[in-house]
């Protein structure tokens, strides 16, 4: 599926990221986005050099379980709100296991205020969650290329299993 898609043109994480950046600080987009209040919602958004970006609304708790990209990097920003990642801080195989037992010292916990954010390699695995009782929060994620398929697993303990593989159009 990436073999489709030219390396050669590929934007640098550095240009998923200032796209990110400026969307979120674009408070007029932002208002084209319904919230609902148990649901997360999104808009689609044109992402650089054929990247695919959404503008994503949290309600309170709302969180996305433990997932990688398929291979491809990204970037994302919190623009309303706090957003919580949890993440391993090595890079995972993105294929060739069912089941993995991470060492004691590979998570990761990163608060994302309002304008902050983070870009990723194709071997991220990580959860993001709202963590507020009370406030909505936006942020804007985009990446390269375009998801392929997305990886869920669960986690127990330091145990993390491949649960399902979700392809485009069923996330
Ligand atoms: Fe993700």
């Amino acid at each position: 599926m990436s073999s489709q898609v030219s390396i050669k043109n590929a934007p640098a994480l550095g240009e998923l990221l200032d796209f990110a950046r400026a969307a979120a600080a674009d408070t007029a987009l932002h208002d084209r986005l319904g919230t609902l209040p148990d649901e997360r919602t999104w808009i689609s958004l044109a992402g650089p050099g054929g990247s695919e970006a959404w503008l994503i609304g949290w309600p309170p708790g709302a969180e996305t379980g433990w997932h990688d990209h398929g291979g491809s990097r990204g970037a994302f920003v919190t623009a309303r709100g706090t957003l919580r990642e949890s993440s391993i801080a090595i890079p995972l195989p993105t294929a060739g296991w069912r089941s993995l037992e991470l060492l004691p010292d590979v998570d990761r916990e990163l608060d994302l205020p309002a304008g902050a954010g983070r870009g990723f390699g194709p071997h991220h695995v990580h959860q993001v969650v709202n963590p507020s009782a009370e406030q909505h929060a936006i942020s804007v994620h985009v990446y390269y290329p375009p998801l392929p398929l997305i990886r869920r697993y669960s986690r127990r303990g330091r145990v993390l299993g491949l649960e399902t593989v979700e392809l485009p159009g069923q996330w």
